[in-house]
C-alpha cells in the first residue's frame, strides 16, 4: 500500500473531498487546499509527495501556483488537473515543470495511474539525486585526496632532489633531518644510524636536542622505540607516549616526548638507521597521514645516506690507490718523497706567513703531497736522465702536473687541493704550463708551491746537476720574482727562510 502525502489545490470542494475518498481508499494520505494562495502555503508546511493541481482557479492561475511550487522545490511531483485542455496550457504546465496532466472529469484507474508513476517517478529521482550527492562528495573527497597524494609525492621529489644533491654523508643526514622537521613541524627530529658490527644506533645528526645527548645516546636492537623500529624494521606511531601501553613506564630515551614517530631507514630490507620524529609544535599528536609522509622521506633518505656511503667507501679506496701510486713514483725518484716533504714544510711555513687560512693551509699541504703525481707516466729514463733534456722529453715532464690533477679528479673531497696540483707549474707572468696562467688567475696555493717547489729542486742534487747552495737558490728565487714568482709569495717565503734559517736542508 502507499503511503505518499498527497496535496490536492482545487477550489472545487466536491471534487477534492472525491480526490480525497479515492486515494485514501488506495492507501495514500491526503490533505486538500480551496484557493492557489492557500494551496502554497499547505505546500510550503511540507510533507507531500505530490500535488494535484487545478489549472483554473478564481484567485489564482494554476499556472503561477506550479511556478511557486517548483521554485520553493524543485523535485516536487506535480500533476495538472484541467476540464479543457488546451495545447498551450498543457505545453505551458509541462514547461513549468508539471510531471503529468489529467482531464476532468476523472476516469479513477487513470488518475490511480497516473499518480503512482509521478510518485514513483519523484521517489527515483529523489533517490537519483541523493546518489549523485553521495558520488560527488565521494569525488571531490577522491579529488581532494589525489591533490594530497600529488602534492606530496611533488614535496617527496624535491627532498629526494635535495638529499641527493649531496654525496657528504654529513650533509645528507643535515639536510633530511632539515627537510623532516620543517615538514612534520616537530620540536625534534634526530636520525640514528646502525653501527653493523657494535649493532648500536647513535645520533647521527639532530635538531632540538642538547648536544651531549646526541653525543652519548646509544641504543640497541630491542630498546624501547628506535630499537624496536631496528628490530622490527617497521615505523612507529605513538599518541602519547605516557599512556601507550607498549611503551608506558618504558620509556628511557633521555628527552621529553609526548606524541612521535619512528620509522625504519631501510636499503633492501635492512635496516639501516631510524628517524624519530617527536612533538609537533601545534602539540596535537601525529597523524597517519603524517606517518605515511614521514615513511616516504625516510625511503629517500635510506637512498641518499647509502649513496652518501659507498661514494665515500669508494673515495677511500681511490685515495688508497692514490696513495700507493706516489709509494711508487717515490720507489722511481727517490728524490721525489723527500721533496714532497720539504715542499710541504717550505709552503706551510710561507702559507703561515702569508697569514692564510687553516683550511687553505691544510689542502696546501695535501697538494705538496700529491703534486708530483702524475710523474708516474713519465718513464724513468726520463726522469733519471743525466744529460739535457730534449724538447720532447721536456714536453712529456710538463705533462706531469696536468695528470696528477686527471688522477686526482674524481675525489671529489679535495676541492681546491687538485686545483692547486694542477697549477704548480704556472708562472705569475703567464709563460707556465700547462694552461699559461697568470697573476691572481693562479690559485694562491700554487703560487706558493711553485717558490717552494723551485727552492727544494735548486738545493737538491738532480740526476743532471749538483745543488745550489742556499744564497745561490735564494738569488734565483729572488731574481725571478715579478715574473716566475708571486713577489708577495716570494717576500713571505723570504721572511720564513729569515725567521727560520734551520728549516732549510743546507
Ligand atoms: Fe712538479
Ligand atoms: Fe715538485
Amino acid at each position: 500500500m502507499a503511503n505518499e502525502n498527497v496535496l490536492v489545490i482545487d477550489d472545487e470542494l466536491v471534487l477534492c473531498e472525491l480526490l480525497n475518498d479515492l486515494l485514501k481508499d488506495r492507501g495514500y494520505s491526503v490533505k486538500y487546499a480551496l484557493s492557489g494562495r492557500n494551496g502554497i502555503n499547505t505546500f510550503k508546511g511540507g510533507g507531500f509527495d505530490l500535488v494535484m493541481l487545478d489549472l483554473k482557479m478564481p484567485d489564482m492561475d494554476g499556472i503561477n501556483v506550479l511556478e511557486e511550487i517548483k521554485g520553493f522545490d524543485p523535485d516536487s511531483a506535480v500533476i495538472i488537473m484541467t476540464g479543457y485542455p488546451s495545447f498551450e496550457t498543457v505545453r505551458a504546465a509541462l514547461r513549468g515543470g508539471a510531471y503529468d496532466y489529467v482531464t476532468k472529469p476523472f476516469n479513477i484507474e487513470e488518475i490511480s495511474f497516473v499518480i503512482k508513476r509521478a510518485v514513483d517517478f519523484r521517489n527515483l529521482s529523489l533517490t537519483n539525486k541523493s546518489l549523485m550527492k553521495e558520488l560527488e562528495e565521494q569525488n571531490n573527497k577522491l579529488e581532494e585526496m589525489v591533490k594530497e597524494r600529488t602534492r606530496e609525492l611533488i614535496l617527496l621529489y624535491r627532498i629526494g632532489k635535495d638529499m641527493s644533491s649531496s654525496l657528504k654523508l654529513d650533509e645528507v643526514l643535515e639536510i633530511v633531518v632539515d627537510n623532516m622537521s620543517k615538514i612534520m613541524d616537530s620540536e625534534i627530529c634526530s636520525i640514528l644510524l646502525l653501527d653493523k658490527n657494535t649493532e648500536e644506533l647513535s645520533i647521527g645528526y639532530a635538531q632540538g636536542l642538547e648536544e651531549n645527548i646526541v653525543r652519548q645516546t646509544r641504543m640497541r636492537k630491542g630498546d624501547p622505540i628506535s630499537g624496536w623500529v631496528v628490530e622490527h624494521g617497521e615505523p612507529l606511531l605513538v599518541d602519547d607516549i605516557e599512556t601507550d601501553p607498549r611503551f608506558m613506564k618504558k620509556n628511557q630515551e633521555k628527552y621529553y616526548t609526548k606524541s612521535l614517530i619512528s620509522v625504519p631507514l631501510l636499503v633492501k630490507d635492512e635496516v639501516i638507521g631510524v628517524i624519530n620524529i617527536n612533538n609537533k609544535r601545534t602539540k596535537t599528536p601525529f597523524t597517519k597521514d603524517d606517518l605515511r609522509f614521514a615513511k616516504g622521506v625516510a625511503t629517500e633518505a635510506a637512498i641518499a645516506i647509502e649513496n652518501a656511503r659507498l661514494f665515500t667507501s669508494l673515495e677511500d679506496s681511490y685515495m688508497r690507490t692514490v696513495l700507493a701510486l706516489t709509494s711508487a713514483i717515490d720507489a722511481k725518484d727517490h728524490y721525489t718523497k723527500s721533496h714532497s716533504e720539504h715542499v710541504s714544510k717550505y709552503a706551510v711555513g710561507t702559507a703561515m706567513e702569508l697569514g692564510l687560512s687553516d683550511k687553505q693551509i691544510e689542502d696546501i699541504k695535501e697538494a705538496c703531497r700529491l703534486h708530483d703525481l702524475g710523474k708516474i707516466g713519465v718513464p724513468d729514463d726520463i726522469l733519471t736522465k743525466t744529460d739535457k733534456l730534449t724538447a720532447n722529453e721536456w714536453d712529456q715532464i710538463k705533462l706531469h702536473s696536468l695528470k696528477s690533477a686527471e688522477i686526482l679528479r674524481p675525489l671529489i673531497f679535495l676541492g681546491d687541493v687538485i686545483d692547486i696540483v694542477e697549477q704548480h707549474h704556472e708562472r705569475y707572468d703567464g709563460a707556465g704550463y700547462p694552461h699559461g696562467l697568470r697573476g691572481e688567475q693562479i690559485h694562491m696555493g700554487a703560487r706558493i708551491l711553485a717558490v717552494c717547489d723551485s727552492f727544494d729542486a735548486m738545493t737538491t742534487d738532480r740526476p743532471y746537476r749538483k745543488a745550489l747552495s742556499q744564497d745561490e737558490a735564494v738569488a734565483e728565487i729572488k731574481k725571478c720574482s715579478g715574473s716566475q714568482f708571486d713577489p708577495k709569495v716570494v717576500e713571505a717565503f723570504l721572511r720564513l727562510l729569515e725567521k727560520n734559517p734551520e728549516i732549510a736542508k743546507n
